[in-house]
């Protein structure tokens, strides 16, 4: 690998790859990702359940659970390699410069402690500060997400709070630090529609109010289009399209992309015109073969994209695809 350069990128994740040991053989949930992240912008990755999306955030942190492990590549924040940093340099970064969150707030939360000593752990453990301090600070950090009676909700335990309620209390311990970033993995995902709206707006508002930059995962692109600046899509581990949210849609080139978007339900169209995808995302095992791992279910596919794994290249400025045939009509 090449010595190390600066970057003009806030997060700059070079050739990522997270490799699982099944059986005595290696196969891997990511393979050879990067992606760039600029300050104050919102990079939208998608991709169907199995992809890889959560290996690959998990990676930026160093939390790939075993029997995972970061097999190469290198994450550089601020120019420096977060694969070099020891366990207690990251747990220096790890909420405090750089955040995430989970689909399921309950499972983040400890039900026995109330919300207020929760989020007040939080500075606590960032900070060197007072308990009375910790205090102030969690009262206007659960202010800073939206949450109506601050005073009242640091009196509660988990279970006392609705759904977008937990969320909220989560965005507030993860923002409360002012991280560089925020990583957000599905975060919407378990809330019925109206909440997931609040939630994407308080997303926008933090992005403006306290210029963080957002890593946001979703199998949803109509979010995506809600909150991105740019999107990452990602297929059975690889990335196989990145470009604006704007291009992105306006001219997707992957026949998976484009399957995507035209699977995304229209207001205006029939049920029954609803598009899915047939097949499914290929498992690991089934990834150890060399070739497009979209080519089963690719309606454009042909001989070189069963004996060739297609490289990530450009289609257009700021536009990148991984497929032999792109552009090509597939419907
Ligand atoms: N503990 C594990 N052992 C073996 N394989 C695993 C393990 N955890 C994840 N994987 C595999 O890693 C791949 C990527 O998983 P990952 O959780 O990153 O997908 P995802 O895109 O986040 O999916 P979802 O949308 O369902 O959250 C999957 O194919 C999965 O089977
Ligand atoms: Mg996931």
């Amino acid at each position: 690998m090449n010595p190390l350069q600066p970057s003009p990128y806030l997060l700059d994740c070079q050739g990522l790859s997270v490799t699982f040991r099944i059986d005595g053989r290696d196969f891997k949930a990511v393979n050879n990702v990067s992606f760039q992240l600029a300050r104050g912008e919102v990079l939208g990755v998608v991709g169907e359940s199995g992809c890889g999306k959560s290996m690959m955030a998990l990676a930026q942190l160093n939390l790939v659970p075993e029997p995972g492990y970061v097999s190469g590549g290198r994450i550089l924040f601020q120019d420096q390699d977060l694969r070099a940093k020891t366990e207690r340099q990251m747990q220096a970064i790890r909420g405090n410069r750089i955040s995430m969150i989970f689909q399921e707030p309950m499972t983040s939360l400890n039900p026995v402690f109330r919300i207020g000593r929760q989020v007040a752990e939080v500075f606590l453990k960032h900070q060197n500060i007072s308990r009375k301090e910790a205090g102030e600070l969690t009262l206007q950090a659960l202010e800073d997400v939206g949450i109506p009676a601050p005073h009242k909700c640091v009196n509660d335990y988990p279970h006392q709070l609705s759904g977008g309620m937990r969320q909220r209390v989560m965005i507030a311990m993860a923002i409360g630090c002012n991280p560089d970033i925020l990583i957000a993995d599905e975060a919407t995902t378990a809330l019925d529609v109206t909440i997931q709206a609040q939630i994407l707006e308080l997303m926008k508002s933090i992005v403006n109010r306290f210029d963080m930059s957002i890593l946001f995962i979703t199998h949803d692109l109509g979010l995506v289009a809600e909150l991105c600046d740019r999107v990452v899509v990602m297929y059975a581990g690889k990335i196989v399209e990145t470009a604006t949210v704007t291009d992105l849609f306006d001219n997707p080139v992957h026949p998976y992309t484009d399957r995507l978007l035209k699977s995304i339900p229209k207001i205006d169209s029939p049920v029954d015109e609803l598009t899915i995808i047939p097949g499914r995302v290929p498992n690991l095992t089934e990834l150890a073969r060399s070739f497009c791992p979209f080519e089963p279910r690719c309606l454009i596919s042909s001989e070189v994209c069963r004996n060739v794994s297609p490289e990530l290249q450009k289609a257009e400025k700021d536009h990148y695809v991984s497929c032999h045939h792109y552009g090509e009509a597939t419907s």
